[in-house]
């Protein structure tokens, strides 16, 4: 069954760069709603666990790295068709790529650096949002 939720992180360049607020205003204007937010920083563990289905790519070590190098800031968000409708407000994981408008082509500087996050399915949206939230931290 489709949920109406998906799970974001703004990924340490977009903290860098101070892009916090701009993103979000471009996440509330696109009609998602923040169910929860915080300001946090990954370890590495946790790196390697949230990202462990590309633990055999060659990127692995530098995902990690780049994860791991400063605060994220990580949200759930709910809208109708949150999952697909989100990956669309990112754009393509490669900026170049990535729609004029989207944020990763906004904010991104890289394949690598690419700005933000976004779930890819309802249920990792749920695993991801659970990774990083109780549920007394959702509203
Ligand atoms: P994300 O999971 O972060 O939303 O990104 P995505 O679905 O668009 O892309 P994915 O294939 O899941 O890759 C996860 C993240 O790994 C980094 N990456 N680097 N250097 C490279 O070739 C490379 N490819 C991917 C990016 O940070 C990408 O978002
Ligand atoms: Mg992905």
């Amino acid at each position: 069954m489709a949920t109406n939720r998906t799970f974001t992180m703004l990924k340490p360049d977009s903290l860098e760069k101070g892009n916090t607020g701009a993103i979000l205003e471009k996440i509330n204007a696109a009609g998602f709603k923040i169910i929860a937010l915080k300001q946090t920083r990954m370890t590495t563990s946790d790196a390697q666990a949230f990202y462990e289905v590309h633990k055999e790519r060659p990127f692995f070590g530098e995902l990690v790295t780049y994860m791991t190098r400063g605060p994220i800031v990580a949200a759930i968000l709910e809208k109708e068709n949150a999952v697909e409708d989100f990956r669309t407000l990112i754009g393509a994981t490669n900026p170049e790529e990535a729609a004029e408008g989207t944020i990763r082509r906004s904010f991104a500087t890289s394949l690598s650096e690419n700005a933000v996050h976004g779930s890819d399915s309802d249920e990792n949206a749920a695993i991801e949002g659970g990774f990083h939230f109780s549920g007394r931290d959702i509203f």
